[in-house]
């Protein structure tokens, strides 16, 4: 595990937009492993700011996110569909057929945990995954007591993370109750992880992500069993 520590949430930002950035102008082909949430947002601005700014061409770039509340349509402000568009893709010229969500309307959602699963799969398996932590210690939608064998499934969101998810909803009552995530297994397949953890309200969760015995009561423990993750944390969450 490499820790890079940065000043605050815009170096943290910057540093991995060009981390990503290079990432897609130095590969052939490209699998990315996206998240949502407040963590990545400005790294998303920063990306596609210098993506733009060279005219890189994104055709060989492949997208699939790591989750999405099950119930909401695509167009409804706090998908996860919605944030992609609005922070990401509409910014950039990637292509549309090749970015991919969890379809979180799915009339069965046990199918499309098997497909969505299937298509990473098919995708070749995600090459970079970029990833945020909950202050539970979740990764993905993956909360604490998830089997470190699990594959893409329908998660019920922790109580916690419900509250600390309402922020984006008018009411907390608003916040689906569960949602569908990319399993720890499938985390754990991608090539290289990168992990990004900004403000004091993460410290506890990254000093355990770090330090603590792996347990699937902790679930981002088990990033320390990966063989290619970059931590860049800010000093908040370091200190
Ligand atoms: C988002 C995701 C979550 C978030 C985590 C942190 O796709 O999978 O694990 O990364 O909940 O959220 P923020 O960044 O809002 O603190």
């Amino acid at each position: 595990m490499e820790l890079r520590r940065v000043e605050d949430y815009d170096a943290m930002s910057l540093l991995a937009a060009r981390i990503v950035f290079d990432r897609i102008v130095n590969s052939e082909r490209l699998v990315l492993g996206l998240a949502t949430g407040s963590t990545p947002e400005a790294m998303y601005d920063h990306l596609a700011e210098m993506l733009n700014r060279d005219k890189v061409d994104l055709s060989h770039v492949y997208t699939v996110n790591l989750d999405e509340y099950v119930g909401l349509s695509e167009g409804h402000p706090q998908s996860y569909h919605h944030y992609m568009e609005t922070m990401f893709f509409s910014k950039v010229d990637i292509p549309a057929d090749h970015t991919f969500l969890p379809d979180g309307k799915a009339p069965d959602l046990e199918v499309e945990v098997e497909r969505y699963e299937l298509l990473i799969e098919e995708l070749g398996g995600v090459d970079l995954q970029i990833l945020g932590i909950g202050r539970n210690g979740h990764i993905g939608f993956n909360e604490p007591g998830t089997s470190f064998d699990s594959r893409t499934h329908v998660v019920n969101l922790a109580e916690s993370t419900v509250k600390d998810n309402a922020r984006f909803f008018d009411t907390v009552d608003e916040v689906p109750r569960q949602a569908l995530t990319m399993g720890l297994h499938t985390i754990m397949n991608a090539k290289s992880i990168l992990l990004l953890v900004s403000g004091d309200e993460k410290e506890e969760a990254l000093e355990c992500m770090i330090d603590c015995e792996v347990s699937e009561e902790l679930p981002a423990t088990i990033l320390q069993t990966h063989p290619d993750v970059t931590i860049i944390a800010d000093d908040e969450a370091l200190e």
